[in-house]
């Protein structure tokens, strides 16, 4: 009785361990992760093959990572973007219940690691990004007055990401950890297939010549949409960086990494 009462204790703290998902992390080195010196000669290989491997792994998911329902296809709830005030590019975007596809083949090409301030500099191929999603849309785009709301359908070849990412090191059960603070991201493609229906509320005419205008001028409707896409791209990627690099320690990938104290020096208690 008394064995049945311990085991249930160990049990119950087990599920609360588990429950309160921010105070778990990984405390032994997986085996999907490429462990790497900074001090290295060839250390920007060697973290280009790791963060590929973690790119990797993200597809078919990160064993006890259960904040990350799906990395491909990705979901995102709503994004909500004013940009431009200039006469091509004058919108007012929203997208809701947007589906991407594409996240799980990206092929990383160099990835950077500053020792400075631990910023990283990560250049990416998504060979195939689709995005569908509800829009409702405001403005102008290529000259174009518009005011509609419908499905959206985006379809881009090789895009090419170029991502700038702020961390914050700190401390948590003897290991150092990334805290990603911020995710700024440049992007080029080779090409844009793109759809609107109901464009112009129900004129399926003018709907047709200007969905067949954007894709035959598809570089200036991306260059239009720029502030948009890479907004939806930096809220995917600073979600998911958080979330992995708050269960995953820093020294797993970095495994010179300095820690908090060493890099910033001793911290002085702020005053509250
Ligand atoms: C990195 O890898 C490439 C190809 O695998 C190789 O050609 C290059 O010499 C390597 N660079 C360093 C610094 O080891
Ligand atoms: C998205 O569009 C579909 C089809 O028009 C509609 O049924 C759905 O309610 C819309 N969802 C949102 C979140 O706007
Ligand atoms: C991470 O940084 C954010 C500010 O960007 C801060 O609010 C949060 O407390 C930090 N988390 C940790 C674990 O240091
Ligand atoms: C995408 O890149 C690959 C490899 O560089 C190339 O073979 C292919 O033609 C590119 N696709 C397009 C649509 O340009």
């Amino acid at each position: 009785m008394r064995k049945l009462l311990m085991n249930l204790l160990v049990l119950l703290a087990l599920a609360t361990s588990l429950v309160r998902g921010d105070e778990d992390f990984l405390r032994e080195p997986p085996d999907y992760i490429k462990e790497c010196k900074i001090a290295d000669k060839d250390f920007v290989n060697c973290s280009t093959q790791s963060i590929q491997q973690l790119f990797d792994k993200l597809n078919d998911g990160i064993p006890g990572l259960t904040s990350i329902k799906s990395f491909d296809p990705f979901h995102l709830n709503r994004i909500r973007i004013s940009q431009g005030n200039s006469n091509a590019i004058n919108l007012k975007v929203e997208l809701a219940n947007v589906k991407i596809i594409g996240f799980g083949h990206t092929k990383v090409l160099e990835s950077l690691v500053f020792k400075k301030d631990y910023s990283w500099k990560t250049t990416f191929v998504l060979p195939v990004m689709k995005l569908h999603g509800n829009y409702s849309l405001f403005g102008r785009i290529l000259l174009i007055p518009l005011n509609g709301r419908g499905q959206v359908f985006l379809d881009a070849d090789n895009m090419t990401i170029t991502m700038h990412t702020k961390t914050r090191l700190y401390s948590k059960g003897g290991f150092t950890f990334y805290n990603v603070t911020n995710c700024r991201v440049d992007f080029k493609m080779d090409g844009l297939r793109s759809y609107f229906s109901n464009l112009f509320n129900g004129n399926k005419q003018l709907e047709d010549s200007t969905n067949k205008f954007f894709n035959d001028n598809w570089r200036m409707l991306a260059d239009a949409l720029y502030t948009v896409i890479t907004q939806t791209v930096e809220d995917i990627l600073l979600d998911v960086l958080k979330k992995i690099f708050h269960f995953i320690p820093a020294n797993f990938f970095v495994n010179d990494i300095p820690t908090p104290e060493q890099l910033y020096g001793k911290v002085k208690p702020k005053p509250k």
